[in-house]
């Protein structure tokens, strides 16, 4: 896996001239869109990079809505019917949903074909495009399938998030921040300042340091059997609140957000259960609540998100399992959590 970084000259055209070498000789694109990335993307990517003029286009639903076998399945026809054969790059030019379903496709088709990761959000950039791991939503029950093939190459391009609403643009820095929480303690601190004293703004500087703690991560541990589940802080909650959000008559929360709230919870946790200071605990919550609004919960919502979480892909043995923190920057991973004390955690969030 090759990670073009953000640098003085522009990622795309650095992606351009390694798209000219000899590895991809003889190689046919096909790009995967959405109706978002088609519109305000794509032609940016066509007239940076040469062998994308002659690529031919798939677009599927925006949102998790394209993580679906069925899409999958049609995308499958559409390269076969296209005569596409195992030399041929899938590009995946979209947010974590695009990056998620087209490396499932490409992992799927003709036992594997290489695919080339192009986020165009803050979330994909530091986080979902990078690291191999693919996914498809069953039921109401996120990332349930999947495989991990390594993108050939991802390509951040902040350029790209010029095209970005707002709210979409904030969603990825709860991924920062867990990123920094885990991996970069000086970086969490200067990006909670921002973020409280009203000065933050996405640089690109913090967008490569982010996504290269990422990549060292996941080449220590690229199958997620230990190290790498640290990035999974505020996840075990942050997905079940995440699919919750979607059910009937909630306001859908984005993935940044309802991970946002989970690391709330799993801070909270780490307060009881492995000395985490109050104080940091209470500096996360200003920040997080600077960025979103935290729900209330009953009790027998608790129960619901309990049984979301009990679908954890973590969990073992019928335990739930939840990576907390000692200290900002040591991250304790696979601690079985009593359900309890998730209910308890759940409903004192607001
Ligand atoms: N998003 C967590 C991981 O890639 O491991």
């Amino acid at each position: 896996m090759k990670t073009i970084l953000p640098a003085h000259t522009s990622s795309l055209s650095r992606l351009n001239r390694m798209l000219s070498g000899k590895a991809f000789d003889n190689a046919r694109f096909f790009i995967l869109v959405d109706e978002n990335t088609y519109n305000h993307c794509l032609p940016r990517l066509i007239s940076k990079v040469d062998r994308m003029q002659q690529a031919e286009f798939m677009e599927v639903p925006v949102g998790e809505e394209c993580k679906d076998i069925a899409i999958a399945t049609q995308l499958w026809q559409t390269l076969l019917e296209s005569n596409a054969d195992r030399n041929s790059v899938l590009v995946n030019l979209g947010g974590g949903c695009i990056c998620d379903l087209g490396g499932f496709v490409a992992a799927g088709y003709k036992r594997g074909i290489r695919h080339i990761n192009i986020p165009t959000t803050l979330v994909g950039m530091v986080d979902a495009a990078i690291g191999g791991k693919t996914a498809l939503n069953l039921d109401n029950s996120k990332n349930q399938i999947g495989f991990f093939h390594q993108p050939a190459i991802v390509c951040v391009e902040p350029a790209f998030l010029d095209t970005l609403p707002d709210a979409m643009l904030l969603d990825g820095v709860f991924e920062m921040l867990k990123t920094f929480m885990v991996g970069d303690p000086g970086r969490y601190e200067s990006l909670c300042g921002m973020i409280l004293d009203g000065t933050f703004e996405v640089l690109p500087d913090m967008i490569a340091a982010c996504a290269d703690i990422k990549t060292a991560i996941v080449r220590r541990d690229p199958y997620d059997h230990s190290t790498r589940r640290i990035l999974n802080l505020g996840h075990t909650f942050g997905h079940a609140i995440e699919a919750f959000s979607h059910q009937s008559g909630r306001k859908p929360l984005t993935h940044g957000n309802a991970v946002g709230i989970g690391m709330l919870c799993a801070m909270q946790l780490s307060v009881r259960l492995t000395g985490l200071p109050q104080a940091v605990l209470d500096r996360y919550r200003t920040v997080a609540t600077k960025l979103t609004t935290l729900p209330h919960y009953t009790l027998r919502d608790t129960e619901e998100l309990l049984s979301l979480m009990r679908q954890d892909k973590k969990n073992r043995s019928g335990n739930i399992l939840c990576v907390l923190l000692h200290q900002v920057g040591t991250p304790v991973i696979d601690l079985p959590v009593d359900e309890n004390l998730i209910r308890q955690t759940l409903l004192s969030l607001c």
